[in-house]
């Protein structure tokens, strides 16, 4: 329980640890002590001492409490240090490792799109582990264990206080061992180097702009109407129940996630008489357009116009196309217009024709974008 030092660490000088125990400078200024001249990176002496004294409040006063100058096994302090070392520098090649994914794995695909994100969240997830483990060895091995009660304060801060506040943080700078194990201040400080620039990384995120790719779906004249998940063409004769509905996708797209993502329709068949039909060169909304279809067979977009679920549940008797997420609903025999929901469009209708083999096909693209409105959209 002694004070080594001279002074006594409540009174008005410096403690001889942050002056380095000299008398070349500090108490030997005219007019009182000066600032320590303590530089960051040098240790100061080891020593063991008292920690702060309580300063004049009301209640008992704590008993003394002795801060230890060092662990009390050096050698295991030592390979502890190793340790946490170590962990730090594995974070920052984890960290780098972030960056080189990041700059190096494509998002151009789906495929591509997985790899980035395991890559990029394994490699963050693995530095903030290892920066952790690290962390916690260093305060369960290298800080000592001490237990601090002190008495409440009032709110106001008054002089002294802040002058013990400095003094407390100090000597946890010292306690921590920041200060006096270089290898572990430099190990951290690389550890952490990649993730502060990690964000300039993400910034490539913001762009290339979308440029027209919103606007448009591969389907376009010609290209044949495949059944999803067999990946046949099909007839109007082979589609010739009422009431049926057959998700299809077009001919040479239907493995290409990419694509099908806006590309995906939905043909109905009706009995005659059953659809509210326009013209495609007067378009009225609310009525399908008539020379877009065959026998009357309808194709629609299966991307729902509000957030892009798969909207394909169809109801026989009421002709309502339901979106599944938000109960958009689609009256299939008014041009899919919205009845219900929180879409606001009705789902593009696709034209479609026969071609020389009686396949349906296309006979043109959409005529707006599928799918959720967006911005430009207006
Ligand atoms: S995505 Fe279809 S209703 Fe919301």
């Amino acid at each position: 329980m002694s004070n080594t030092n001279p002074q006594g660490p409540g009174d008005a000088g410096w403690p001889e640890y942050l002056t380095g125990g000299g008398s070349s400078h500090g108490a030997d200024q005219p007019g009182g002590p000066a600032a320590p001249r303590r530089v960051i990176g040098t240790p100061p002496p080891s020593a063991a001492r008292t920690m702060l004294p309580d300063r004049g409040h009301d209640g008992p006063a704590p008993p003394p409490r002795e801060l230890p100058a060092d662990p009390d096994d050096p050698r295991r302090a030592k390979k502890a240090e190793l340790l946490v070392a170590a962990c730090f520098i594995l974070a920052m090649l984890a960290g780098f490792g972030f960056l080189v994914a990041y700059g190096t794995i494509g998002v151009g695909t789906i495929v591509k799109v997985q790899h980035s994100n395991w890559a990029l969240g394994g490699t963050l997830g693995l530095a903030l582990l290892l920066l952790g483990v690290g962390a916690t060895l260093w305060v369960r091995h290298l800080m000592p264990t001490v237990e601090l009660t002190e008495n409440r304060h009032p709110m106001k801060s008054e002089p002294k206080d802040i002058e013990a506040f400095k003094e407390t943080f100090e000597e946890g700078a010292e306690t921590s061992q920041f200060v006096k194990r270089p290898l572990v201040r430099r190990s951290l400080i690389a550890a952490t180097i990649p993730l502060a620039v990690a964000p300039l990384f993400l910034l490539r995120d913001l762009g290339p702009l979308p440029g027209d790719s919103l606007d448009t779906t591969v389907w376009r004249k010609g290209l044949r109407l495949l059944i999803y998940g067999t990946g046949r063409p099909i007839t109007p004769a082979e589609f010739s129940s009422p009431g049926s509905l057959v998700s299809v996708g077009p001919e040479g797209y239907l493995d290409d996630d990419d694509a099908m993502a806006k590309a995906a329709v939905i043909i109905i068949k009706f009995r005659p008489g059953q659809i509210s039909f326009t013209a495609a060169n007067y378009p009225v909304p609310g009525k399908t357009v008539e020379n877009w279809t065959v026998d009357n067979i309808v194709a629609y977009s299966k991307v729902c116009t509000h957030l892009g679920c798969p909207a394909a549940l169809y109801d026989q008797v009421t002709h309502h196309i339901l979106c599944p997420c938000h109960q958009s609903t689609f009256d299939a025999t008014e041009g899919a217009r919205v009845t219900f929901g929180p879409a606001t469009r009705p789902l593009p209708q696709l034209p479609i024709g026969v071609d020389s083999q009686g396949y349906l096909i296309a006979t043109g693209p959409f005529n707006q974008p599928v799918g959720p409105s967006f911005w430009e959209r207006g």
